[in-house]
């Protein structure tokens, strides 16, 4: 699908328009992906024009970078520019075809979202959520659409990660499914279909490896570097398990590692403490900071 015809009316499938929902670092890779390798036009909605403004600032930087490294010619930059427009209201999602939302993981926003959106969007459209662990199924229920909503989960930094999982609820068409992949691939990403289950795969694996790396220092086995080198060198992750948790947010992982732990009520889930006090204390925003509080 790279390089389609730009500007001119294109679309997957029955997609013509895809609307975002959150330009943080999740939103802003998607509504990126979405528009320069899809070339489908954008609808980017936050919640203020700052929050909006500070996305399309990021944008342009990812365009400029991949203008400079000969990725993409100035033509291409300017016209994916042109395909992304912004709105600070869900109504302003109203004639998207597919919405992908990537707001807080918190389950009562994602459901108020949801419900708004069932009320806004066209009854034709499918609403996606790149919810990183809550219930598809739980989520779907906001609306009176279960059959055109499903799970969207991409990877950080979405412009670099291949994977998409695609995780459909229980109420979810295989119409949806089919759609949902077809545009995921005309996004560049391969994609697994995964269960409604806590974490899906990827988190299920991941959060509890970071989990125990973060239990590891706790208990004093190894400096947060030398947890960090054992995994780099020794296993050939591109980030040590403590850096990566700092990349992804150590509230994010705290937050999926407690989906995990009260859904499965399996106690291997549980979060290290220490995880849960550096979450909750801002002037420790660093798993690699660390050690400074177990010297205190
Ligand atoms: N946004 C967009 N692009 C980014 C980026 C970002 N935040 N960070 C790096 N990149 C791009 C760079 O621009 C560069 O692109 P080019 O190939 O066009 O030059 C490319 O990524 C490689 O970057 P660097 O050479 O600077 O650095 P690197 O080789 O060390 O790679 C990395 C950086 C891709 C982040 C790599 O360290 C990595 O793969 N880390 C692991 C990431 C990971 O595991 N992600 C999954 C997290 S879990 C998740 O997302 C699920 C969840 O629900 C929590």
């Amino acid at each position: 699908v790279k390089g389609q015809v730009r500007g001119l009316s294109t679309s997957v499938g029955n997609v013509k328009r895809v609307g975002v929902i959150g330009s943080g670092q999740m939103g802003l890779g998607i509504a990126y992906v979405a528009a320069n390798v899809t070339g489908l036009p954008v609808v980017l909605m936050d919640v203020s024009q700052a929050q909006t403004d500070k996305g399309m600032v990021f944008m342009d930087k990812l365009l400029q970078k991949d203008v400079a490294k000969n990725k993409i010619t100035a033509e291409h930059a300017k016209i994916t520019r042109e395909l992304v427009s912004t709105t600070n209201s869900l109504s302003g999602l109203s004639d998207v075809d597919f919405v992908i939302e990537a707001a807080s993981e918190n389950m009562d926003i994602k459901s108020a979202i949801f419900r708004d959106l069932d009320n806004i969007c066209k009854p034709s459209s499918i609403l996606a959520t790149n919810t990183s662990s809550i219930s598809i199924t739980k989520i779907a229920a906001a609306t009176k659409r279960a059959e055109q909503v499903i799970g969207m989960h991409f990877m950080n930094p979405v412009p670099v990660m291949k994977l998409v999982e695609i995780i459909p609820g229980l109420a979810t068409s295989e119409q949806v499914l089919a759609e949902t992949r077809n545009l995921a691939h005309a996004m560049g990403k391969t994609t697994t279909v995964v269960q409604d289950i806590p974490g899906f795969v990827a988190n299920r694996l991941l959060m509890p490896y970071i989990n125990e790396a973060v239990m590891l220092l706790e208990c004093g086995a190894a400096s947060a570097e030398d947890i960090d080198i054992t995994m780099k060198l020794g296993t050939n992750m591109p980030m040590g398990p403590l850096t990566l948790a700092d990349f992804i947010g150590l509230d994010t992982c705290l937050a999926i590692m407690k989906v995990l732990h009260e859904n499965t009520g399996d106690s291997k889930y549980r979060p290290s403490v220490l995880l849960q006090k550096l979450s909750s204390n801002t002037s420790f925003p660093s798993a690699r900071d660390l050690d400074v509080v177990l010297e205190e």
